[in-house]
């Protein structure tokens, strides 16, 4: 699997903000995090590139600022990553330099005053579109307050850069969420010697720490690795093992989905490196049946609830996804792009205002869809097509975003895949 997208952001922007020289291996392949590393470079940071052999991915060497970014002469360009401009938008709250975050058509119709409404409250100016509702961001940052915040939604991203300027605030910043999310920053913070508490969903950090760099191998992607296991569950005659996965207990809902849905998956090896847990994952065909999905689930499982609609398609009964609304702001509306495709596919899919109901069990069809530029609707379309009756995919290689050999490991599984390049929408 390609290196874990969202631990191989932090490791990056961590190590860049820290004192030391730090080495990340098996860093994602993805072009999310390549973007996290032109903006990294754009602020200064020195760090080199090599790239990975026999499947891993490639090595980063960064030479941490010690605490201070160059004031950048060129905007931050983030392409369509929210980690890259929600957590950089963290610590640049607390540095004193103007910089600019920009993105992307899609990220810069993405919800950012849900970051900087708290950054703002801890001190720093923040201009934006539409009065800070939207990216570019422009951030006059400098000397901050702790904040005592509680966040509207259960979102990794804005807990992260609360704490990422927490960090730089004078004493304690506390970040309260309606439920607990995946806790990669946590983790490494205090790898690196910041002062990090949790208890449940609630999280706080004490300002003034100097991180220090830390050495990070990235174990391979949980939210890529869920593919393959929807497909062996879904497809009639199928086992698929995917080795080294990160099972983070805030990435990993998806195992206690498929559990429920009676899918035979199973964890082997388990073992901690680098502060984050991995493992083995085999996955066989199954039959699945409908569940509903909600309330704290809905977090541990953010991204590969399109997946889980997919599912629903393969199991017998109705499936419920609900309290699900985070899915409108993703890289696409996810509910309703995934209410479209679907039913083009020849599911029975009802679009509900927080999430989707699916009756499964109902034959499907070979069609032509469309990703919506979104990489997670993409991948979940071709596990669509591959256990069931074929699909066509329109700008499938939007994959790249996260997973850019995503098309080639589909063909060495027997996919029959033939992509034209780049593929049109039908
Ligand atoms: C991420 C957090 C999630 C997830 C995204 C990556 C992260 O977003 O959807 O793909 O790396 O922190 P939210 O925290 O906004 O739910």
């Amino acid at each position: 699997m390609p290196g874990d997208k969202s631990i191989s952001h932090r490791a990056a922007i961590m190590n860049a903000f820290a004192r030391g020289r730090a080495r990340i291996t098996n860093f994602s392949t993805g072009a999310d995090c390549q973007s996290t590393l032109a903006c990294l470079r754009t602020l200064g940071v020195q760090l080199e590139c090599e790239p990975g052999d026999g499947g891993r991915g490639p090595t980063v060497t960064i030479a941490g600022a010690s605490g201070r970014f160059v004031e950048p002469i060129l905007p931050l360009d983030a392409g369509n990553s929210g980690t890259t401009m929600r957590l950089l938008a963290g610590l640049l709250a607390g540095q004193s330099i103007f910089s600019v975050l920009a993105g992307d058509a899609s990220l810069s119709a993405r919800p950012m005053l849900r970051v900087v409404e708290p950054l703002r409250q801890m001190g720093a100016h923040i201009a934006g579109r539409q009065a800070g509702r939207f990216a570019p961001l422009a951030i006059t940052g400098g000397p901050l307050r702790g904040l005592d915040y509680t966040a509207p939604v259960a979102s990794a991203q804005i807990k992260s850069c609360v704490l990422l300027a927490g960090l730089q605030a004078q004493g304690e910043t506390v970040v309260r969420a309606p439920a607990a999310s995946r806790d990669h920053t946590e983790r490494l913070l205090r790898a690196q010697g910041a002062r990090v508490r949790e208890e449940g969903s609630v999280v706080s950090v004490t300002g003034g720490a100097q991180l220090a760099a830390v050495d990070v191998d990235v174990p391979g992607d949980f939210s890529a690795a869920a593919y393959w296991l929807a497909l062996a569950c879904a497809h009639p005659d199928a086992v698929i093992t995917v080795r080294d996965v990160g099972i983070n207990p805030g990435r990993v809902g998806l195992l206690d989905i498929l559990r429920e849905m009676g899918a035979d998956v199973e964890v082997l090896d388990e073992r901690t490196v680098a502060g984050e847990p991995r493992a083995d994952l085999v996955a066989r065909s199954s039959v699945l049946h409908g569940v509903t999905v909600a309330e704290e689930l809905v977090p541990r499982a953010i991204d590969e609830l399109p997946l889980v609609a997919v599912l629903a398609l393969f199991a017998d009964g109705v499936t419920e996804i609900r309290d699900a609304a985070e899915l409108r702001v993703k890289e696409s509306d996810r509910i309703t792009s995934l209410a479209r495709e679907l039913v083009r596919l020849g599911g029975q899919v009802e679009e509900l205002p927080d999430g989707l109901r699916i009756v499964g069990g109902v034959p499907l069809e070979a069609a032509a869809c469309d990703s919506h530029a979104d990489h997670r609707l993409a991948m979940s379309l071709a596990v669509a097509g591959l256990a069931g009756a074929g699909v066509r995919i329109g700008a499938a290689e939007c994959v790249a975003i996260s997973y850019p050999a995503f098309w080639d490991h589909a063909r060495a599984l027997g996919g029959d895949v033939g992509l034209l390049e780049p593929v049109g929408c039908p």
